[in-house]
């Protein structure tokens, strides 16, 4: 797809100097760490490559009159998704690793509002596990996510912790601030020091304080916007809204209120995890098998004191937060829907469309429209909360306004759009721009915390 690689090459860097001034020191070590290439096996790769921290072009309505015909569509860059781009822009599912020909299986998440999930449990009350980071929650937290994608070998692919501190020691900056902030000398360090575990831990720390900075956490949606009585929705919006935590049942899982009515705005997800029946992607490189979610993650029985029954663990994935969910196509751990009208027609018809055979997954022409493949875990799959959920053409499309409402940067692509919503001038503040972001840690081995 041509046209839309040329857009990812002229794609904007709209940095956001408010949101990087605020940054503590640990913080502003972590970007650099989240946007260095030299951390990855072939020096191509950073955690920015898969997880984007600039803004994208996306298509957005113009207004040109009050009246609807006169509008048309531009491209505009509106805030980071905090995804792969080259996903968003042409489609595929998954990304490229540091070596050649070396691809995940799985679909990259936004890394905004990741900072919010609770460290991996289970509630024996509820009878669910939740939080942890990944899509099968196995890393705890942000620290131990963080440790994990420099040495995948489908992603940045470093040998072990020592090559990825050899890298670090040739640059002067992390010297200079491993030193100030955890008192660790890089340079003094050599492949059979003891330091060399804790110097990999303080790099995960920083990458993840980063993680928990307003940049990735902006609360500036006009859904929070609405949420603080400061602006309202359109007709459209407004009916989406009343369905989600309506007839359609998103807000079971994407939950609209704040956690414990603790003044947390709401995350739009409760952190758990469900298995939705969704098909099989096979435009995956290399055709993996289904990824078994929940079934895979390495610590259940810990969380839960016994092993777990396969009806409570497989096929199940994270209920991701919806936030910003419109700039972070395509959709689901397998990337396997393109679009959001395509997920709000699954949630409602996938148990009323007939099954797609011959061919039985989603090549079938007449995916989505006709017919849906059998899930990937057709067993175990959700049949109470979705699958007929009996809405029109029109209750669909409502609900996909309202998910747009989810953008982050409201007051500035909601001006610039041509909305022009006069009740959130281009610099208002979040209303929720106090509300701090919580350290969720496991936090058992921090170098700061040793006092080394
Ligand atoms: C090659 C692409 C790629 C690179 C590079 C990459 N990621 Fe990811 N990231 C992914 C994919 C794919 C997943 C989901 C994998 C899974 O669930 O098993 C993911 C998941 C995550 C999550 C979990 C989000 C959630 O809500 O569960 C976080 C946080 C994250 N990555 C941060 C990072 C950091 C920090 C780096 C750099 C150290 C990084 N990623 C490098 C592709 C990438
Ligand atoms: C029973 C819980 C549940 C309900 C109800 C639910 N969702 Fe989800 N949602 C999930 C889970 C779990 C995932 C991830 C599933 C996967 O990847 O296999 C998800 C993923 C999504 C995604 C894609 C997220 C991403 O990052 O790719 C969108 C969009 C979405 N849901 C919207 C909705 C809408 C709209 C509704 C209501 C029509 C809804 N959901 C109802 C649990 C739920």
């Amino acid at each position: 797809m041509k046209v839309l690689s040329l857009i990812l090459i002229a794609t904007i860097t709209i940095a956001n100097p408010v949101y990087a001034a605020n940054q503590t020191r640990e913080q502003k070590l972590g970007k650099l760490l989240f946007q260095d290439i030299n951390l990855s096996f072939n020096r191509n790769q950073s955690c920015m490559s898969c997880h984007a921290l600039d803004s994208i072009d996306v298509p957005v309505a113009q207004h040109h009159t009050d009246d609807d015909s006169s509008v048309t569509m531009a491209l505009k860059p509106i805030t980071p998704g905090f995804v792969d781009a080259a996903n968003v822009l042409d489609g595929t599912s998954v990304s490229n690793g540091s070596l050649v020909r070396k691809f995940g299986s799985l679909n990259a998440p936004s890394v905004g509002y990741a900072a919010f999930s609770p460290v991996f449990f289970r509630d024996s009350e509820e009878e669910l596990f939740f939080g942890g980071q990944f899509w099968n929650g196995r890393a705890a937290d942000l620290v131990e996510q963080a440790k994990a994608p420099l040495l995948n070998p489908v992603e940045m692919a470093m040998p072990n912790e020592w090559s990825v501190i050899e890298r670090l020691k040739e640059n002067r900056k992390y010297r200079k601030l491993f030193k100030q902030r955890y008192n660790i000398d890089l340079a003094g360090l050599n492949e059979d020091s003891p330091g060399v575990a804790n110097a990999y831990q303080a790099m995960a720390e920083a990458i993840a304080a980063f993680e928990r900075s307003r940049e990735f956490n902006r609360f500036d949606s006009k859904f929070d916007f609405e949420a603080a009585g400061i602006t309202s929705y359109n007709d459209s919006e407004q009916r989406g809204a009343d369905l989600f935590d309506g007839r359609a049942l998103c807000g079971l899982c994407h939950t609209t209120e704040g956690i414990e009515g603790d003044g947390t705005p709401a995350l739009l997800t409760d952190f758990s995890y469900d298995n939705l029946g969704v098909p099989a992607n096979p435009q995956i490189p290399g055709n993996p098998d289904a990824d078994p979610g929940l079934r895979a993650n390495p610590n259940l029985e810990a969380a839960r004191g016994e092993p777990s029954p396969l009806s409570e663990t497989e096929g199940r994935q994270k209920v991701m937060s919806l936030r910003n969910i419109a700039l972070t196509a395509p959709y689901m751990h397998n990337g396997v829907f393109k679009t959001l009208e395509e997920v709000v027609h699954f949630y409602n018809t996938r148990d009323v469309l007939d099954r797609c055979i011959d061919p039985a997954d989603a090549t079938h022409p007449g995916f989505g429209v006709t017919c849906w493949p059998e899930g990937e875990f057709h067993a175990t799959r959700n049949i109470t909360e979705l699958g007929n959920l009996g809405l029109s053409p029109e209750d669909e499309a409502d609900i996909v306004a309202y998910l747009k409402t989810f953008t982050d940067n409201y007051p500035r692509w909601g001006n610039s759009s041509g909305l022009r919503d006069r009740n959130v001038s281009k610099k208002a503040k979040s209303p929720f721009a106090d509300f701090p972001v919580p350290v969720h840690s496991i936090g058992n081995q921090a170098p700061s915390r040793l006092g080394q």
